[in-house]
């Protein structure tokens, strides 16, 4: 073994590698539940890529078989049923452990300086998600898959000037048809998949450069052994948190079982009752709302009202609702990272957008009523004060002083 290693290490970095990244990467050991997620999101990631590799052998991306190549794969593939199904359930799967991995990046401050690239190579791979989400949602080819991607590529026609021509480009056609799903088909299976792996190499290679945050938001890097020139408060990341990693690993996959095995549709949140219905460009669902994890921003975009006609302005506060995550860095003004060190304003602005996300959620999973309309309008109005208050209330709180080394024995 030790003979065929270094054959491999004159020709490639294998050994070099596995210590710079694992064996001597340093990472804090205070780490606690918020850090499984980072992990949790790459194996999602496999899961969808080596399932969608199967789906893709069974799979017609045809008007006219498209629907019918699913109910094939669902009744007479071999295991067809639970591939398809860890797909879409990994799909809300997906979602849920990044919205809980971005959750810990506010609570730590892990977005801000050094860390603000990895933020951003996070939100670029967090727009890829939604619009992989988006288009593999048509390929099923059911009422909620047609109606759905209606509605939503409807929306860039509202951009003044080159709505029209923009929408029209995306269909490849005039209504959605044959040509909207043979593009978004190479889109969802080539395209933002290689884009999607690129970008959280990325977002990994600059994790790798600074070093991780941690609950204390300390910079570990600050202290370090003088003979060994080790973090004090680091340890090696392999074998300490692939162990821990594998521990998250596990109690996933027996929630992700129990979905897929008990509940895979999950009561029509995963997989709307309406796509099991071939899609009829001449029937119209009565109900028409995205899959839960864009329903917050659904709601924003049914809150603001039209202006001369046009839907534009719901369509510019929906996109901006989304990549206003981009500004953190450069909003937040505390002297301090982590929550654990600040004051009762941020806790409070924080604790309200966590509110204000979660009910626009509800909200517009909802069919639109007016005291709906106006409740996800006073939800609006508390989204972007978190983040457009956030350089005053984060410079006029009361704060703890960070301690000089992580806390956690
Ligand atoms: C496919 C999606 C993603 C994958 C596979 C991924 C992977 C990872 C991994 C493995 C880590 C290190 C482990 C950890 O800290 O949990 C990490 C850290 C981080 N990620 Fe992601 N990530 C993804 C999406 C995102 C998104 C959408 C954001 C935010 C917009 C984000 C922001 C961060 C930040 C700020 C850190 C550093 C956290 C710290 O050191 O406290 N990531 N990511």
């Amino acid at each position: 073994m030790e003979k065929v290693i270094s054959w491999l290490d004159a020709r490639f970095p294998l050994t070099a590698s596995f210590k710079a990244h694992l064996s001597e990467y340093y990472a804090p050991k205070n780490f606690n539940f918020w850090y499984y997620f980072g992990s949790l999101a790459m194996l999602v990631l496999a899961i969808q890529i080596i399932t969608g590799i199967f789906l893709v052998m069974h799979y017609k991306p045809d008007g006219e078989l498209a629907f019918a190549s699913v109910e094939y794969i669902m009744r007479d593939v071999p295991f067809g049923w639970l591939i398809r199904y860890a797909h879409s359930t990994g799909a809300s799967a997906f979602f849920i452990v990044v919205y809980l991995h971005m959750f810990r990046g506010l609570l730590y401050g892990s977005f801000r300086q050094p860390r603000e690239l990895i933020w951003i190579f996070g939100m670029l791979i967090y727009l890829m998600l939604m619009a992989e989400a988006f288009m593999g949602y048509l390929l099923p080819w059911g009422q909620m898959s047609y109606w759905g991607a209606q509605v939503i590529i409807n929306l860039f026609a509202a951009v003044p000037y080159i709505g029209n021509d923009l929408s029209t480009l995306i269909r490849g056609d005039f209504v959605v048809g044959d040509a909207t799903l043979n593009r978004f088909f190479a889109l969802h299976i080539v395209a933002l998949p290689l884009v999607l792996i690129g970008l959280i190499a990325a977002h990994v290679i600059a994790l790798h450069e600074v070093g991780s945050n941690n609950p204390d938001g300390v910079e570990i890097k600050k202290n370090k052994d003088p003979v060994t020139h080790h973090p004090l408060d680091g340890i090696p990341f392999h074998p300490y948190y692939t162990v821990k990693d594998i521990l998250g690993v596990v109690v996933f996959l027996i929630v992700f079982s129990a979905i897929l095995f008990f509940a895979p549709d999950m009561g029509g949140y995963f997989l709307e009752a309406n796509n099991f219905i071939p899609a009829d460009p001449l029937k119209t669902p009565a109900h028409i709302a995205p899959v839960w994890y864009f329903t917050p921003y659904y709601a924003i975009l049914r809150a603001i009202p039209p202006m001369f006609g046009s839907q534009f302005p719901g369509v510019i506060a929906m996109g901006i609702a989304v990549v206003i995550f981009f500004a953190l860095p450069w909003l937040d003004k505390s002297p301090v990272k982590s929550i654990r060190y600040r004051g009762p304003k941020f806790k409070i602005a924080l604790a309200l957008f966590v509110i204000s996300f979660i009910w626009l959620g509800v909200l517009g999973v909802l069919p639109s009523t007016p005291l709906g309309t106006w409740i996800a309008r006073g939800l609006t109005v508390v989204y972007f004060a978190f983040f457009l208050l956030m350089p005053w209330y984060t410079k006029n709180d009361t704060y703890k002083t960070e301690p000089e080394r992580v806390t956690d024995k």
